[in-house]
This record gives C-alpha cells, sequence and structure tokens, in this order.
C-alpha cells in the first residue's frame, strides 16, 4: 500500500494542489460558449493543453483531474496528454463517476452514478498513466420551509453516496491509485454558515464510517470537501477567519488523523475568496492535515476569459496572455498553502 500513500502525499507536497480539468462534455461546452468559444474537441483540446503546459505547472501543480476524452488525447508535440503533464513533474488523474443523477428514491437529489464496468475502465486510465482518480458524490441543503418541504439532504441521500464513494475508493486503491473522495454539499441556498457545518459533519462522517467498512487505506486517499460557507443567497454574510474557523471546526470532528491531505474545491468562489480562504485556514491551521486546493473555476476562470478574448489574435499571443494568467492563479493558491498570500499579490501577474 505504500506505493498508493507516496502518491497521495506526491501530489500535495512542497505546496502544491490540483487542477480539476475534468469538465465534462456538457460541461465544458457551458464554459467555452460563456466566452464566445466553440466547443469542438480542437477548441477543448486547445485550451486544456495551452494551461498543462504553463510554467507554473512545475513549481504549483502537483497534479491534475482528466477527463475522458482529455486522456485519450495527443498535444501539439506528439506526446500524450499525461506524457506533457509528467513532463512537468505533475502527476495525471482521471475523473470515473459518470455523473450525479436524478435519485429515484428521492427525485429532488442527486445519487453519483459509474461503478458498473468501473474495474475494468481502472485498468484502462491505469495503462493511459492516471495515479489517481476522482469521484464527486453533491448534496443540497434545504431547510423546512413554510411549505412541508422535505429537507435536504435526506438521510438516504447521505448514505447512499457515502455508500456508492466507499465502493469506488476501494476498486480505486485495487488498481493500485489514489482516490480523490469528493462529497461536495453545494452553495446554493438561504441557508446560515451553521447549517452548513451541520449538513457537511454529518455527510463527512457517514462517508468515513462507509471508508472503513470497506477496509480503505485512509493514508491513501485525498478528501475533497467544500469548505464551509454560508449558501449563495444567505442574508447572513460570514467573514474569511469565521469560514476557516467554522471549515476547520468540521473536519476536526469529522476526519480521521490518517488521512494526508485535504483538497479543498473551490465550488462556486470567485478566484480571490478561494485564495483567500484557503490562507486563511493555513494561518490558522491546528490540524494534521495538510490543506490544499483541487480547483477548477477558480483556477480557470480568468485564463478562460483571456484565451476566448485572444481567440482572434495569433495564436502564440493567445497562449502566453492565458498562460501568464493561470500561472499567476497557481501560484497564488500555492502560496496560500502555506498561509503568505497577500491581497496586494494580486497586482503582480507575473508568476
Ligand atoms: P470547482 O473548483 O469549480 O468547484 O471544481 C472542482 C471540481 O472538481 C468539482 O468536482
Amino acid at each position: 500500500m505504500n506505493e498508493i500513500e507516496n502518491i497521495a502525499k506526491q501530489i500535495i507536497a512542497n505546496g502544491k494542489g490540483i487542477l480539476a480539468a475534468d469538465e465534462s462534455t456538457v460541461t465544458m461546452t457551458k464554459r467555452l460558449s460563456s466566452v464566445g468559444v466553440e466547443s469542438t474537441e480542437k477548441n477543448r483540446l486547445r485550451f486544456r493543453e495551452t494551461l498543462f503546459s504553463s510554467e507554473g505547472m512545475s513549481s504549483y501543480i502537483g497534479g491534475v483531474i482528466l477527463y475522458d476524452e482529455t486522456i485519450k488525447q495527443k498535444a501539439s508535440n506528439g506526446k500524450t496528454i499525461p506524457e506533457l503533464i509528467k513532463s512537468f513533474g505533475s502527476i495525471p488523474g482521471i475523473k470515473v463517476d459518470t455523473g450525479a443523477k436524478v435519485f429515484a428514491s428521492s427525485s429532488e437529489e442527486k445519487i453519483t452514478e459509474g461503478l458498473d464496468g468501473l474495474r475494468e475502465r481502472l485498468t484502462e486510465y491505469h495503462k493511459l498513466g492516471a495515479r489517481f482518480t476522482k469521484w464527486r458524490a453533491v448534496y443540497n441543503i434545504r431547510e423546512i420551509g413554510a411549505s412541508q418541504h422535505e429537507v435536504y439532504p435526506t438521510e438516504l441521500a447521505i448514505k447512499s453516496n457515502a455508500h456508492t464513494l466507499a465502493r469506488y475508493a476501494a476498486l480505486v486503491q485495487e488498481a493500485k491509485m489514489v482516490p480523490i473522495v469528493e462529497p461536495e454539499v453545494l452553495m446554493d441556498g438561504v441557508h446560515d454558515i451553521k447549517k452548513c457545518h451541520e449538513v457537511t459533519t454529518k455527510v463527512l462522517k457517514e462517508c468515513f464510517k462507509e471508508l472503513k467498512l470497506h477496509k480503505i487505506n485512509l493514508k491513501g486517499i485525498l478528501l475533497k470537501p467544500n469548505m464551509i460557507l454560508p449558501g449563495n443567497k444567505s442574508k447572513n454574510k460570514s467573514n474569511t477567519n469565521e469560514i476557516a474557523k467554522m471549515t476547520l471546526k468540521c473536519l476536526k470532528e469529522s476526519v480521521p488523523n490518517e488521512v494526508p491531505g485535504i483538497v479543498f474545491l473551490s465550488g462556486g468562489q470567485t478566484e480571490i475568496e478561494a485564495t483567500e480562504n484557503l490562507n486563511e485556514i493555513n494561518r490558522i491551521n491546528d490540524t494534521n492535515f495538510l490543506m490544499s486546493f483541487s480547483y477548477g473555476r477558480a483556477l480557470q476562470q480568468s485564463a478562460l476569459k483571456s484565451w476566448g478574448q485572444n481567440m482572434k489574435n495569433n495564436a502564440n499571443t493567445q497562449k502566453l496572455n492565458t498562460q501568464r494568467l493561470f500561472n499567476h492563479r497557481s501560484k497564488m493558491n500555492s502560496l496560500s498553502t502555506s498561509a503568505k498570500w497577500y491581497p496586494q499579490m494580486e497586482k503582480q501577474t507575473n508568476a
């Protein structure tokens, strides 16, 4: 089991984090059309290759989560995408769930699918160079309203998603890869930070109960949770210190010590919020966990915008402008893993 324990540590060693570039084609199409770019296979590859060949990769990005389409593509220099990522000293990973689907037993909630045929797909992904994987479960919060609405997440959704995450993690460790276990409590809603803390704690405790039952080596996983935040429509805002304190409190209450690292998702926070909150968590971190990032939108947003704006420019200018922004964001997030980020640094966009 040492092999996977080492991979887990290596991904987040030396202030590095994870670039989540595993958007499904449907999600990537939304992202590209938001900056006026057509979502063709070539455009998806060009944008992603631009990020994966940035200078910042070798200093700040320890792992990249890929989508099925991307792990099988080739870069313009003839290398496969996993080879390109490895050439920067980073580790290729792969999203293996097939998406969160409507839950038949609770139709306003989601259950993540993808266990059928997973053992065979894992063998294939390992051959293609993947050394870690991701599976995301989602939970929404709804408190009792004026009507007789059900409260979410239900016990059933919490238990079923935890069971599925554990079965996924067991298959991944069997295939000698590191499972990222991602139970995401969504920030949509009017709830306050206390409610997010209560629900996330319950969700995480159930996940670890199932992971233990399925005999998962906890030293060979990475946990990818949401930060503890008020709902995006909450009347009660929270400052970054409160967010950091509540996040640490939740993790101390629910995550076993053996877990080597926590890699947060950004979940709809702005780029700066995601950096600032991670910085504060690390400033007051009194746990043994390494706290890093596994951001999608919070690492790619400004780079994607620039890429779209430069679509008509010469390809090299487009590449350099995009990479400059991606390098900067990666550096800022890397600094926040050791609480060395300051707001003034946002003015210097050269990594
Ligand atoms: P965000 O950081 O955009 O939330 O994406 C991370 C991720 O991988 C979600 O599954």
